[in-house]
Parts: C-alpha cells; sequence; structure tokens
C-alpha cells in the first residue's frame, strides 16, 4: 500500500474522508454488464420462453404446461457473465427447469463442466416438467414434426426431500425413521446416486463392486429395541452374501477390527458414521 501511495496509484481526496485507487483500461477483463437488458434477441421475452418450453414438450397440452418460465438465453446470459466452466449452479425455484437447459448448452457452446441443482417443491412439476425437460435437452427428444432433436449431453440424479428431517436436534436417527428411509440416505452418502433398490433386505445393494448393507429398525425382523441392529458373528452370518468388500452400517459391533478385516467389512457406526 505504501508503495502504491508513494508512486501516485493511490490518492488521499482533499477532504481527507476517502481514497481513489487508479485503475487502467488495459487491466481491464471486459465492461461490466449494464444493469438494462432491452437486447430482446440477446435475452429472450417471456413469449419466447413458452414458445421453448412447447417445442420441448409437444405431446403436453399448452394449458397444462408450466405458466410462468423464464427464457433459457436469459439464463445463459447470467451464466456467461457469473459462471465459469467449473461453477455448480442452484436454482431453488426451479420451475420448468430452464436453468438446467441453459447450464447444459452453455457446457455444450464451451466445453464447460458446470452442474446444476434444481429444487422443485410442486412433486408433479418436478417430475413431469423439471426433470423431463432435463431429461429431453440432455438425451435428446421428438419434435412435433416427428424429427430427432439431438441431446446436448449430460445427465443428472433426481431426489427427493424427506418429508422430516432423519436426525433429531440430538444428532440421532428420530424414531419414526423407516428402514426404506434411512436406506436412500446411507446408499446416497455411499454412492452419491439416489437409490433404486426396494430397501426389503438389509442388503441394499452393490456399487462400484462394494455391497452396502444397513442394519436399522428391525430388518432383520428381530422388533426389540436395538434388536439385530448390532452386528455379531450369528447376523454376519445370517446376512446375504457378497464376495467382495463390504459396508455394513449398524448401531454397533461385536466384532474385532481383526475379524471386520478377514471379512472385507468396513464397519460404519450409525448414525455418527452416516454423513454426505
Ligand atoms: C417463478 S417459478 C420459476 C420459474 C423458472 N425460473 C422457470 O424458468 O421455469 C417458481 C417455482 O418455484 C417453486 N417454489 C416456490 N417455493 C419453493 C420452495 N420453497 N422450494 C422449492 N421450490 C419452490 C414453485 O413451485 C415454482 O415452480
Amino acid at each position: 500500500m505504501g508503495k502504491m501511495i508513494e508512486e501516485g496509484e493511490v490518492v488521499f481526496l482533499d477532504e481527507g474522508t476517502r481514497l481513489q485507487k487508479k485503475t487502467y483500461l488495459e487491466d481491464q477483463k471486459g465492461v461490466p454488464p449494464s444493469s438494462v437488458w432491452a437486447d430482446l434477441e440477446e435475452t429472450g421475452h417471456n413469449r419466447n420462453a413458452k414458445y421453448e418450453l412447447k417445442k420441448l414438450f409437444p405431446d403436453v397440452q399448452t394449458s397444462d404446461l408450466f405458466k410462468t418460465p423464464k427464457p433459457e438465453r436469459f439464463i445463459s446470459k447470467i451464466l456467461r457473465i457469473a459462471s465459469d466452466k467449473d461453477s455448480i449452479i442452484l436454482d431453488s425455484f426451479a420451475g420448468s427447469g430452464t436453468t438446467g437447459h441453459a447450464v447444459l448448452r452453455q457446457n455444450a457452446a464451451d466445453g464447460g463442466n458446470r452442474k446444476f441443482i434444481l429444487v422443485e417443491m410442486e412433486e408433479t412439476i418436478a417430475a413431469g416438467i423439471t426433470a423431463e425437460r432435463v431429461r429431453r435437452v440432455a438425451g435428446g427428444y421428438t419434435d412435433a414434426k416427428g424429427k430427432a432433436v439431438e441431446g446436448l449431453g449430460g445427465g443428472f440424479q433426481f431426489c427427493r426431500l424427506s418429508a422430516e428431517p432423519l436426525f433429531n436436534e440430538f444428532g440421532d436417527i428420530r424414531d419414526d425413521v423407516t428402514f426404506a428411509e434411512l436406506a436412500d440416505f446411507v446408499w446416497f452418502a455411499e454412492t452419491g446416486i439416489g437409490y433404486s433398490g426396494t430397501a426389503d433386505s438389509p442388503m441394499l445393494g452393490t456399487h462400484d463392486g462394494r455391497a452396502i448393507y444397513l442394519l436399522f429398525n428391525g430388518i432383520l425382523g428381530d422388533r426389540r429395541p436395538q434388536g439385530g441392529n448390532i452386528l455379531t458373528k450369528a447376523i454376519l452370518d445370517s446376512l446375504p452374501e457378497h464376495d467382495g468388500s463390504k459396508v455394513i452400517y449398524a448401531a454397533a459391533t461385536r466384532l474385532g477390527s481383526a475379524a471386520l478385516q478377514r471379512a472385507n467389512i468396513v464397519f460404519k457406526q450409525t448414525p455418527y458414521a452416516i454423513e454426505v
């Protein structure tokens, strides 16, 4: 700072309450975006947005389509200004999924690897419009004239939030959490993808060669408190077999580390080890 003041790069104004730093045109990366966006060719407009949506959903009655979509070009312009190729873009009011569409378009245009998180609280919109739009845009679809429109590439995971949190204020699993609800969470924590299994067995499934098990809530038919939720030798012998590494979530284990290692098991204690 001292050097900048000495060289006149930072100047104190006469009244002594403000200072100015010189900036040079050649150092600027571009001009700041205007605060009025009046070029409709560049940003699109709401009527465009409805038309874009209609093109993507020729099979849906116009009256049943999402009523207030934003134009994709408008969101694309925001992405060009405010994101880089590795950004994660969150739209917590996703509606018709314009933001996901714009992210895929921008990635296709500049080879970026942006990711998006879209949140939509209306179940029918989330599944029927938000996710379906992004699915069509990413994977391709057939337009109203029966012509195949190529996808932009990319993909997504569709996840549902549980109605209530799984954990109470002390970090314990709430008493009314079901096996299926915890199975969803454990699976996501282990694999990073949504659970598509049936959650009717302590072995939830396999992922990348590892089997993932959950002992919780009487899944083994033992309805005593904690019954069947503790990994013992007998319980291990009763679990569906997997010839390879196993991750077992349970309230506690009676097996020591040597026994766990011999059986190729990584033990994770609930609820503490359940984290995303
Ligand atoms: C104005 S629309 C968004 C339009 C969107 N930008 C588009 O281009 O389609 C707002 C959406 O946010 C959803 N929404 C409202 N409150 C929400 C909340 N608390 N969490 C998640 N979604 C919400 C509404 O159901 C509605 O679909």
